[in-house]
Protein backbone atom coordinates (compact mmCIF):
# COMPACT_ATOMS: atom_id res chain seq x y z
CA UNK A 1 0.00 0.00 0.00
CA UNK A 2 1.64 3.30 -0.94
CA UNK A 3 1.35 6.64 0.39
CA UNK A 4 -1.70 7.35 -2.00
CA UNK A 5 -3.88 4.70 -1.93
CA UNK A 6 -3.83 4.03 1.67
CA UNK A 7 -5.96 6.95 2.56
CA UNK A 8 -8.70 5.51 1.01
CA UNK A 9 -9.13 2.97 3.56
CA UNK A 10 -10.90 4.98 6.11
CA UNK A 11 -13.44 7.09 6.43
CA UNK A 12 -12.23 10.55 7.65
CA UNK A 13 -14.36 10.29 10.94
CA UNK A 14 -12.03 6.97 11.65
CA UNK A 15 -8.79 8.86 10.67
CA UNK A 16 -8.97 11.43 13.51
CA UNK A 17 -10.66 8.40 15.57
CA UNK A 18 -7.36 6.44 15.21
CA UNK A 19 -5.08 9.35 16.08
CA UNK A 20 -6.98 11.16 18.56
CA UNK A 21 -6.93 7.25 20.25
CA UNK A 22 -2.90 7.10 19.84
CA UNK A 23 -2.54 10.66 21.56
CA UNK A 24 -4.54 9.46 24.46
CA UNK A 25 -3.30 5.78 24.90
CA UNK A 26 0.73 7.19 24.60
CA UNK A 27 2.27 7.90 28.36
CA UNK A 28 5.73 7.61 29.00
CA UNK A 29 6.46 4.49 29.84
CA UNK A 30 9.40 3.85 32.99
CA UNK A 31 8.47 0.39 33.77
CA UNK A 32 9.70 -1.64 30.14
CA UNK A 33 9.44 -6.03 30.04
CA UNK A 34 13.23 -7.48 28.96
CA UNK A 35 11.72 -9.15 25.99
CA UNK A 36 12.83 -7.65 22.51
CA UNK A 37 11.13 -5.66 19.88
CA UNK A 38 11.11 -7.67 16.91
CA UNK A 39 13.66 -6.08 13.94
CA UNK A 40 10.72 -5.64 11.51
CA UNK A 41 8.69 -3.96 13.94
CA UNK A 42 11.53 -1.38 14.67
CA UNK A 43 11.97 -0.80 11.17
CA UNK A 44 8.33 -0.16 10.60
CA UNK A 45 8.10 2.53 12.97
CA UNK A 46 11.64 3.88 11.75
CA UNK A 47 10.08 3.93 8.17
CA UNK A 48 6.93 5.96 9.21
CA UNK A 49 9.05 8.42 11.25
CA UNK A 50 10.83 9.31 8.25
CA UNK A 51 8.01 11.23 6.92
CA UNK A 52 8.60 13.45 9.52
CA UNK A 53 8.27 17.43 8.26
CA UNK A 54 11.99 19.73 8.76
CA UNK A 55 12.86 22.96 7.68
CA UNK A 56 13.80 22.83 4.05
CA UNK A 57 13.39 19.28 3.96
CA UNK A 58 17.02 18.83 5.81
CA UNK A 59 15.57 15.54 8.07
CA UNK A 60 18.28 16.36 10.48
CA UNK A 61 18.04 13.96 12.59
CA UNK A 62 19.87 10.54 12.78
CA UNK A 63 19.05 7.48 14.89
CA UNK A 64 21.23 5.31 16.71
CA UNK A 65 19.80 2.14 17.93
CA UNK A 66 20.99 -0.09 20.91
CA UNK A 67 19.82 -3.08 21.08
CA UNK A 68 21.19 -6.45 23.46
CA UNK A 69 25.15 -6.44 24.19
CA UNK A 70 25.25 -2.95 22.60
CA UNK A 71 22.88 -1.34 24.70
CA UNK A 72 23.76 -3.05 27.91
CA UNK A 73 27.93 -1.84 27.42
CA UNK A 74 26.27 2.02 26.33
CA UNK A 75 24.00 1.39 29.87
CA UNK A 76 26.83 0.80 31.96
CA UNK A 77 28.78 3.72 30.49
CA UNK A 78 25.99 6.24 31.05
CA UNK A 79 24.91 5.03 34.36
CA UNK A 80 28.06 5.37 35.22
CA UNK A 81 28.84 8.56 34.39
CA UNK A 82 25.51 10.07 35.64
CA UNK A 83 25.73 8.30 39.01
CA UNK A 84 29.36 9.70 39.77
CA UNK A 85 27.96 13.41 39.98
CA UNK A 86 29.93 14.68 36.67
CA UNK A 87 28.60 17.76 35.62
CA UNK A 88 26.09 18.73 32.81
CA UNK A 89 27.23 17.99 29.18
CA UNK A 90 24.58 19.31 27.23
CA UNK A 91 25.17 19.65 23.61
CA UNK A 92 21.88 22.03 23.67
CA UNK A 93 21.24 24.48 27.01
CA UNK A 94 18.39 23.19 28.70
CA UNK A 95 16.17 25.24 30.65
CA UNK A 96 17.51 27.70 32.74
CA UNK A 97 14.22 28.16 34.67
CA UNK A 98 10.46 26.83 35.08
CA UNK A 99 8.35 29.63 36.22
CA UNK A 100 5.03 30.34 36.93
CA UNK A 101 2.65 28.07 35.31
CA UNK A 102 5.65 25.84 34.22
CA UNK A 103 6.70 25.37 37.75
CA UNK A 104 3.53 23.86 38.47
CA UNK A 105 2.71 21.56 35.65
CA UNK A 106 6.69 20.71 36.53
CA UNK A 107 5.59 20.42 39.97
CA UNK A 108 2.29 18.30 39.56
CA UNK A 109 4.09 15.62 37.01
CA UNK A 110 6.43 14.85 39.76
CA UNK A 111 4.61 14.69 42.62
CA UNK A 112 2.26 12.33 40.65
CA UNK A 113 5.70 9.98 39.86
CA UNK A 114 6.50 10.44 43.38
CA UNK A 115 3.19 9.47 44.57
CA UNK A 116 2.32 6.50 42.38
CA UNK A 117 6.23 4.76 43.41
CA UNK A 118 5.14 5.94 47.12
CA UNK A 119 8.69 8.40 47.57
CA UNK A 120 7.71 11.14 50.00
CA UNK A 121 7.80 14.53 49.19
CA UNK A 122 10.83 16.07 50.06
CA UNK A 123 13.06 12.41 49.96
CA UNK A 124 15.70 14.32 47.34
CA UNK A 125 17.78 10.50 48.17
CA UNK A 126 14.78 8.97 46.65
CA UNK A 127 14.55 11.31 43.73
CA UNK A 128 17.65 10.93 42.66
CA UNK A 129 17.78 7.23 42.72
CA UNK A 130 14.74 7.40 40.85
CA UNK A 131 15.94 9.71 38.11
CA UNK A 132 19.10 7.38 38.19
CA UNK A 133 16.50 4.80 36.79
CA UNK A 134 16.77 6.78 33.42
CA UNK A 135 20.14 5.82 32.74
CA UNK A 136 18.92 1.91 33.10
CA UNK A 137 16.90 2.78 30.43
CA UNK A 138 13.63 1.79 32.49
CA UNK A 139 14.47 -1.76 31.72
CA UNK A 140 13.83 -1.00 28.46
CA UNK A 141 15.56 -3.74 25.87
CA UNK A 142 16.43 -0.97 22.95
CA UNK A 143 17.14 2.57 23.45
CA UNK A 144 17.63 5.09 21.02
CA UNK A 145 19.51 8.54 20.79
CA UNK A 146 18.51 11.49 18.64
CA UNK A 147 21.42 13.59 16.86
CA UNK A 148 21.45 16.45 14.73
CA UNK A 149 23.39 18.23 12.58
CA UNK A 150 25.53 21.30 15.20
CA UNK A 151 25.38 23.84 11.88
CA UNK A 152 21.38 23.77 11.68
CA UNK A 153 21.25 24.52 15.20
CA UNK A 154 18.14 24.94 17.33
CA UNK A 155 15.98 24.64 13.91
CA UNK A 156 17.69 20.61 13.58
CA UNK A 157 16.65 20.29 16.98
CA UNK A 158 13.08 21.12 16.73
CA UNK A 159 13.22 18.95 13.61
CA UNK A 160 14.12 16.03 16.00
CA UNK A 161 11.34 16.98 18.54
CA UNK A 162 9.26 16.40 15.55
CA UNK A 163 10.36 12.86 14.59
CA UNK A 164 10.49 12.23 17.92
CA UNK A 165 6.73 12.73 18.57
CA UNK A 166 6.22 11.00 15.31
CA UNK A 167 8.61 7.78 16.37
CA UNK A 168 6.40 7.37 19.59
CA UNK A 169 2.83 7.73 18.18
CA UNK A 170 4.13 4.81 15.34
CA UNK A 171 5.27 2.82 18.01
CA UNK A 172 2.02 3.58 20.10
CA UNK A 173 -0.25 2.39 17.05
CA UNK A 174 2.32 -1.41 17.04
CA UNK A 175 1.91 -1.91 20.65
CA UNK A 176 4.58 -0.76 22.28
CA UNK A 177 6.09 1.68 24.81
CA UNK A 178 8.44 4.28 24.44
CA UNK A 179 9.92 7.13 26.66
CA UNK A 180 11.54 10.44 24.88
CA UNK A 181 14.69 11.34 27.66
CA UNK A 182 16.28 14.30 27.94
CA UNK A 183 18.27 13.02 30.53
CA UNK A 184 20.60 11.51 28.31
CA UNK A 185 21.33 14.44 26.63
CA UNK A 186 22.86 15.73 29.48
CA UNK A 187 25.67 12.95 29.11
CA UNK A 188 26.39 14.15 25.24
CA UNK A 189 30.08 14.13 24.83
CA UNK A 190 30.04 10.83 26.11
CA UNK A 191 27.45 9.31 24.30
CA UNK A 192 29.71 11.42 21.19
CA UNK A 193 32.62 9.20 22.31
CA UNK A 194 30.94 6.01 23.06
CA UNK A 195 29.17 5.95 19.21
CA UNK A 196 32.25 7.26 17.67
CA UNK A 197 29.67 10.08 16.60
CA UNK A 198 31.28 12.82 14.56
CA UNK A 199 32.14 16.20 16.27
CA UNK A 200 28.86 17.97 14.23
CA UNK A 201 26.68 15.79 15.64
CA UNK A 202 24.70 17.09 18.49
CA UNK A 203 22.55 14.91 20.91
CA UNK A 204 18.75 16.03 21.38
CA UNK A 205 17.54 13.11 23.64
CA UNK A 206 17.27 9.53 23.56
CA UNK A 207 13.99 7.08 23.29
CA UNK A 208 14.02 4.09 25.24
CA UNK A 209 11.26 1.46 23.89
CA UNK A 210 10.13 -2.10 24.04
CA UNK A 211 6.78 -3.63 25.44
CA UNK A 212 5.44 -1.49 28.48
CA UNK A 213 4.85 -3.47 31.99
CA UNK A 214 1.60 -2.81 32.33
CA UNK A 215 1.65 -4.59 35.88
CA UNK A 216 4.27 -1.97 37.32
CA UNK A 217 2.68 0.98 39.15
CA UNK A 218 5.02 3.34 37.96
CA UNK A 219 3.27 3.63 34.82
CA UNK A 220 -0.61 3.58 36.28
CA UNK A 221 -0.80 7.41 36.21
CA UNK A 222 -1.43 9.71 33.43
CA UNK A 223 -0.58 13.46 33.17
CA UNK A 224 -2.53 16.22 32.59
CA UNK A 225 -3.19 18.75 29.55
CA UNK A 226 -4.16 22.33 29.58
CA UNK A 227 -7.14 22.91 27.86
CA UNK A 228 -7.41 24.62 24.48
CA UNK A 229 -8.70 28.17 25.61
CA UNK A 230 -5.76 28.49 28.09
CA UNK A 231 -3.32 27.50 24.98
CA UNK A 232 -4.89 29.39 21.47
CA UNK A 233 -5.62 32.70 20.98
CA UNK A 234 -7.78 33.51 18.18
CA UNK A 235 -6.94 36.62 16.14
CA UNK A 236 -10.05 37.72 13.67
CA UNK A 237 -9.77 41.16 13.44
C1 LIG B 1 11.76 15.92 24.80
C2 LIG B 1 11.32 15.21 26.05
C3 LIG B 1 12.25 14.80 26.97
C4 LIG B 1 11.87 14.10 28.12
N1 LIG B 1 12.81 13.65 28.99
C5 LIG B 1 12.47 12.87 30.01
C6 LIG B 1 13.47 12.27 30.84
O1 LIG B 1 14.66 12.47 30.65
N2 LIG B 1 13.07 11.45 31.85
C7 LIG B 1 11.74 11.19 32.10
O2 LIG B 1 11.44 10.45 33.04
N3 LIG B 1 10.76 11.75 31.33
C8 LIG B 1 11.10 12.56 30.29
N4 LIG B 1 10.14 13.08 29.46
C9 LIG B 1 8.73 12.71 29.68
C10 LIG B 1 7.88 13.85 30.20
O3 LIG B 1 8.08 14.01 31.59
C11 LIG B 1 6.42 13.52 29.87
O4 LIG B 1 6.25 13.49 28.47
C12 LIG B 1 5.42 14.52 30.43
O5 LIG B 1 5.46 14.52 31.84
C13 LIG B 1 4.00 14.20 29.96
O6 LIG B 1 3.65 12.88 30.38
P1 LIG B 1 3.29 11.72 29.34
O7 LIG B 1 4.44 11.58 28.38
O8 LIG B 1 3.14 10.50 30.22
O9 LIG B 1 2.02 12.10 28.64
C14 LIG B 1 10.49 13.84 28.35
C15 LIG B 1 9.56 14.28 27.42
C16 LIG B 1 9.95 14.94 26.29
C17 LIG B 1 8.91 15.37 25.29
Amino acid sequence: MDAKTSNAHYMTADRIDVLEDLLNERYSVRAFLPQDVPRETIEHILRVSQRTASWCNSQPWQVLIASGEAKETFRKAIYAEAASGAKDDHDFTPPREYLGVYLERRRESGFQLYNTLGIARGDKMAYAKQALENYNFFGAPHVAVIHTDEPLGIYGAVDCGAYVSNFMLAAQALGLGTIPQAALARHSGLIRRHFNLADDRRVVCGISFGYADHAHKVNSYRTSRASVADTVTFVEE
